[in-house]
């Protein structure tokens, strides 16, 4: 099996090679332009402990055309996982055109990489062949109280962020229909876990609370997320690319749904219990203005890709967040290497059209 993964220094793509690495016999190649996000230490440290002959890294960026589809056809994939993206709302309203350029022309440069390789392919080779576009519950814009996303749900994305996912979605689904290109579309809902670049909300607030600085919860405190831990994200992951059908997409979530007011509650106490100071954690946060079209809601509905492919959650929300808190505390150097690497100190972000 020869897999490419697309941004596999980010966050989720780095834990996803982590698991694959662990699966016998896999060629893996890793393109991603190593942004401001990226990093190579969670898959350095895999590295020691498995065949590093199986893995290789490609410093490029996909809007490199020309480069992506010689790439892509001397690296002779029998899988493209494609997580190249930037992934950060707030970013995505102070500068929308990275969003366009990396999400939108760069997952159309890979689905053109990928159509000429694939219509080079003898019948066997073909019908082995899948390309795997991972996106996001945000295409699907904001829910009220009650109701979930599904995959029926209609696309009506509201940041800039989400709007250049939704297109990516339908170009994917376009060179399906049109070029019969084999696909697979996930929509995953909020991930957390170790490794997550800290701008995020719980890397954030846990680097925040640690440094002894305000913790800022965007509005009231009252958006709902759904909060899933990456490794059963990478999990559904690994099921869709490998046993869904093709030209289907599947959602991925459904078991931490919570207000940001109350995440940052859990994270205070793990921290009060586990590096207590003289007072709660919870005397630094503050509420600070919202963010421009701020999502209310998401939640997702998980139905199809459990009966379909027996996927499900092993990690519940407070699990998962108490063994993210401690594993920031043991990585104190990463985030301060990480930060000073990528020329961002916490400040806020999202504001310059306010
Ligand atoms: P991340 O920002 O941590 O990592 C993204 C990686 O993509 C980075 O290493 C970056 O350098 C690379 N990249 C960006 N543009 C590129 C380009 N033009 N060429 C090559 N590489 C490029 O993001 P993440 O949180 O790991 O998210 C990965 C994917 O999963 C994204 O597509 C995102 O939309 C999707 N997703 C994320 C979440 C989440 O909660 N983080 C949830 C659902 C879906
Ligand atoms: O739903 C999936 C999406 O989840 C992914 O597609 C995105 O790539 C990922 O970044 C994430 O988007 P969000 O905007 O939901 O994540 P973020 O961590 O930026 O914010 C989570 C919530 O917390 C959101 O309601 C905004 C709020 N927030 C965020 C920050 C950074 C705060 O209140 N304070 C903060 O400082």
């Amino acid at each position: 099996m020869r897999v490419i993964v697309t941004g596999g220094c980010g966050f989720i793509g780095s834990h996803l090679i982590r698991k694959l690495l662990d699966i016998k016999k896999i060629k893996i190649l890793n393109i991603d332009k190593f942004g401001y996000a990226s990093d190579h230490s969670n898959i350095d440290e895999k590295l020691v402990t498995c065949n590093q002959s199986n893995y290789h890294f490609q410093k490029l960026d996909l809007s490199n055309k020309e480069e992506l589809i010689s790439v892509v056809e001397n690296f002779e994939p029998d899988l493209i996982m494609h997580l190249a993206a930037e992934s950060h709302v707030d970013r995505s309203i102070d500068n929308p055109s990275e969003f366009i350029s990396s999400n939108i022309i760069g997952t159309y440069n890979l689905l053109e990489a990928s159509r000429n390789y694939f219509r080079q392919l003898d019948q066997h080779k073909r019908s082995k062949f899948r390309f795997h576009h991972i996106s996001t519950d945000e295409v699907f814009g904001s829910l009220g109280e009650l109701g979930q996303f599904s995959e029926e749900t209609a696309y009506d994305p509201r940041s800039p962020y989400s709007a250049s996912k939704a297109s990516s979605d339908h170009l994917v689904r376009a060179w399906y229909h049109t070029y019969n290109l084999p696909i697979v579309v996930t929509n995953c809902s909020n991930n957390f876990g170790p490794w997550q670049f800290p701008e995020k909300l719980i890397p954030l607030v846990i680097t925040k609370a640690i440094n002894n600085e305000i913790i800022p919860i965007y509005g009231d405190g009252n958006n709902i997320r759904d909060w899933l831990y990456v490794e059963d994200h990478v999990d559904g992951l690994i099921l869709a690319a490998t046993k869904g059908t093709i030209g289907h997409s599947y959602c991925i979530g459904g078991y931490g749904e919570e207000t940001n007011k109350n995440i940052v509650h859990k994270i205070c106490n793990i921290l009060d219990k586990e590096r207590p100071a003289n007072k709660s954690y919870r005397s630094l946060i503050k509420f600070v203005k919202d963010r421009p079209g701020h999502d209310k809601r998401y939640s997702i509905n998980s139905k199809k890709i459990k009966e379909e492919l027996g996927w499900d959650a092993h990690y519940g929300l407070d699990k998962g967040l108490e063994e993210t808190v401690k594993w920031y505390l043991e990585h104190l150097d990463w985030v301060k290497k990480t930060l000073e690497k990528s020329n961002y100190e916490g400040e806020r972000i999202g504001l310059k059209s306010s």
